[in-house]
């Protein structure tokens, strides 16, 4: 579990983190939505120490991160993996060599341990013989599988995601979902995913914080999506007007406004 309280982040003057308050549950997928620039790469670069927070708290099952000295935060990094927005691999590294690179960081194992765990995890990933491939040469896909790999190498209680689904088809997007919320249940580790996606959201949004412009605007779970009333997250996930008229359809439904008969009637007429 991650709480973090009044979290605020500005650079020179202009705020962008603005008192957000929350907890990311343990054996979840927590979201971070929110229209571009609305701060959710800030706020994943905060909770893993990359920026500093100007002001307020978080503490990873009850160690305070904002108080640790530096020697407290690497230990607590390492149990810490981050999937980059746009995966971040080394390209003159082979994908065996990007796994296998927080072994050689932070782990004394030999040669033959490290790469039997870089087999494992490249297993669980489903991608077998692409070992000496170079990030240039796999696809996007398989470049975010390898990504995800070396973010769990190192058993990771803590697992962070930046728009895992950037750049990839709506199946493909579904399958790296599928993914991590599989690895997160598995290892029962606490994981955060940065998402514009509205699949993603409904797919794996167990936990879901909407942010505009820097607050938290909203924030509840996938099936209470469905029904909230917050006009400005309505206006963004459901931007078009067939996915509004679908949602008010559905809510004068669970008001008992309309009934399922109806909307066969409707379905039918085409
Ligand atoms: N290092 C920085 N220095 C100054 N401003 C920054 C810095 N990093 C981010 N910002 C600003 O913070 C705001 C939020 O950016 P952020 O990258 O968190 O958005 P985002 O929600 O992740 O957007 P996207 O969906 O496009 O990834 C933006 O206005 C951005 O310009
Ligand atoms: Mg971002």
């Amino acid at each position: 579990m991650i709480e973090i309280s009044h979290i605020k982040k500005g650079f020179g003057g202009k705020t962008v983190i603005n008192d957000v308050s929350t907890v990311f549950k343990t054996g979840k997928c927590n979201l971070i939505i929110g229209t571009s620039g609305s701060g959710k790469t800030v706020m994943m670069k905060c909770l893993v120490g990359l920026f500093e927070p100007d002001s307020g708290e978080i503490i990873y099952d009850g160690k305070n991160f904002s108080e640790m000295n530096e020697d407290g935060r690497k230990e607590l990094r390492q149990s810490i993996g981050m999937l980059f927005q746009g995966s971040a691999l080394f390209d003159s590294m082979t994908v065996e060599q990007n796994v296998m690179f927080p072994l050689d960081m932070f782990t004394k194992n030999t040669p033959a341990e490290k790469l039997k765990r870089v087999n494992e995890v490249l297993d669980r990933v489903n991608l077998q013989g692409v070992n000496k491939k170079f990030p240039g040469e796999i696809s996007g896909g398989m470049k975010k599988r390898v990504g995800i790999a070396r973010a769990i190498v190192l058993n990771p209680r803590y697992l962070f995601c930046d728009e895992p689904n950037s750049g990839l088809d709506p199946q493909t997007s579904l399958l790296i979902d599928k993914l991590i919320k599989e690895i997160t249940i598995e290892y029962n580790i606490t994981t955060v995913v940065n998402t514009h996606d509205m699949n993603s959201v409904m797919e794996i949004g167990d936990h879901i914080m909407y942010m505009y412009q820097g607050v938290k605007e909203w924030e509840g779970s996938n099936k209470e999506i469905i029904f909230s009333k917050n006009k400005l997250l309505n206006d963004f996930i459901f931007a078009s007007e067939f996915l509004q008229d679908a949602k008010n359809m559905r809510m004068l439904e669970a008001e008992g406004k309309i009934d399922s008969q109806d909307l066969d009637d409707l379905a039918k007429k085409g």
